[in-house]
């Protein structure tokens, strides 16, 4: 990191699909209980839990957002929400191109991007979720794909949004998989995503903050958010287990 410039970090709980009201209510009883505050939090329930979360973490800096949006304002799009709606219940976060949506709702780069621009637009802070999958990292392509991925946004935004957007690098082969990335790997692909970025501008990219998602546990949380360009994690399964969990956003300082 340049001298001078401090990033907070941030923890983000991906619950998936995952959760019902009174599981929720206890996870986030736990959570507001056990986080010390030492970092910026933000959770992604599904959808319809998203009152229950706006009522339950009201005047908390807990921050919250959805899974997924459509880029449209509005109309015939059977399933899908939009961003006034999740405004409407104070939504700051959204996930966007989650390695899930991009695998088995098809979701491609051009659409990834059009969802950051609308979400941009709308005020709200994207979380863009990039990443390669086991066979593209074992073909020696894990760069050139993390590249195209942040390019695809890149153009559409310009390089200034990037102050505003949260960058999740997710190798899909660690997604769920118990198989964490070390933090020399993660670090490697994370400091590429950076150059990337200061190539454009240095000062934007020495202000974004790109977190790593894979199987981060609390046991391997310190290490990971030690790295120099790791600026925190998106959780998933972790996040269901609120000690994990605390502990994870606990190891996280500054
Ligand atoms: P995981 O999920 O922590 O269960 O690997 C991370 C994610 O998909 O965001």
């Amino acid at each position: 990191m340049e001298a001078g410039i401090m990033r907070r970090l941030l923890v983000a709980a991906n619950w998936k699909m995952n959760g019902d009201m009174s599981s929720n209510a206890a996870l986030l009883a736990a959570f507001k209980a056990g986080f010390n505050g030492s970092a910026d939090t933000a959770i992604f329930p599904p959808a319809v839990y998203i009152p229950q979360l706006a009522d339950s973490l009201k005047g908390s800096a807990i921050a919250y957002g959805v899974q997924n949006i459509h880029f449209e304002e509005k109309g015939a799009f059977t399933g899908e929400t939009n961003l006034a709606m999740a405004q409407d219940f104070g939504c700051q976060y959204i996930l966007v191109g989650h390695s899930e949506r991009r695998e088995l709702f098809g979701e491609t780069n051009a659409i990834v991007a059009k969802k950051v621009v609308a979400v941009l637009a709308a005020g709200l802070i994207p979380m863009l979720c990039i990443g390669e999958t086991l066979e593209q990292r074992e073909a020696g392509v894990t760069e050139q794909i993390c590249k195209e991925q942040i390019d695809a946004v890149l153009t559409q935004v310009g390089i200034k949004a990037f102050e505003k957007i949260v960058i999740a690098y997710e190798p899909v082969w660690a997604i769920g998989t118990g198989k964490t990335a070390s933090p020399e790997q993660a670090q490697d692909v994370h400091s590429f995503i950076r150059q990337l970025l200061a190539a454009e501008d240095a000062a934007v990219a020495a202000k974004t903050r790109i977190l790593y998602g894979g199987s981060v546990k609390a046991s391997s949380a310190q290490a990971l958010f030690g790295q120099p360009d790791i600026d925190g994690g998106l959780v998933g399964g972790a996040s269901l287990m609120a000690e994990e969990f605390v502990a994870i956003c606990n190891a996280a300082q500054g």
